[in-house]
């Protein structure tokens, strides 16, 4: 059990609650929202399927067509945020992130390891988002190209556990991740 009521254990929280993600289907973590910004501004948030953490260095993995319009806006600048709510921990986790798309060769290696059954959702003719006249006005061309695979470099890690008190705090990279106490 992670101690809550220190810095590191909450941190250690965050650490563990991302992990399930990988194994449980049910965990929080397992959807975290990824929100970017369009051409214009805006806001732009989706849900989407944790498929890599790697805890020592911070990094989450997310896959996308790689014609669909958050691939497009991270090429135009890798700011990001993802967000989930655990309500079995009762734990908000709010993390800034540089996403950079891998390199087409190590993006080909994991497209080997895509089950046949879920290739399809990464390649469609049109791509994401097109404007169509009717709902199914489109078929699925799965292929490499169109696999894109999303690396998160975690920067900022601000936690809010909701207890008997609000703890609330904030993990910099930068500072090591040691973390400081935010009024909640
Ligand atoms: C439960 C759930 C899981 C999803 N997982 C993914 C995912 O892993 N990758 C993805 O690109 N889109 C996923 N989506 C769809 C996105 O939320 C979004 O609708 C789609 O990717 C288009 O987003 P965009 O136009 O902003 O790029 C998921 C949606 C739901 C409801």
């Amino acid at each position: 059990m992670s101690d809550i009521t220190t810095l590191a254990g909450l941190l250690d929280l965050v650490r563990v609650r991302i992990m399930a993600g990988l194994t449980d289907k049910d965990a929080a973590s397992r959807l975290p929202v990824l929100a970017t910004r369009d051409a214009q501004g805006w806001p732009s948030a989706r849900s989407m399927v944790l498929r890599g953490f790697d805890a020592g260095d911070w990094t989450l993995d997310v896959h996308s067509d790689a014609d669909a319009a958050k691939v497009l806006q991270l090429t135009d600048g890798p700011r990001a945020m993802l967000q989930f709510w655990d309500a079995e921990a009762s734990l908000q986790v709010r993390m800034r992130a540089h996403v950079i798309r891998l390199p087409h060769e190590q993006e080909k290696a994991l497209w080997e390891q895509v089950p046949e059954a879920a290739r399809s959702q990464y390649g469609t003719v049109p791509p994401p988002g097109t404007p169509i006249a009717a709902a199914d006005a489109w078929h699925p061309n799965p292929r490499p190209a169109r696999f894109a695979v999303l690396r998160a470099r975690i920067l900022r890690i601000e936690a809010l556990h909701i207890g008997d008190i609000h703890r609330r705090a904030r993990f910099e990279r930068e500072e090591g991740w040691q973390g400081s106490w935010l009024v909640p």
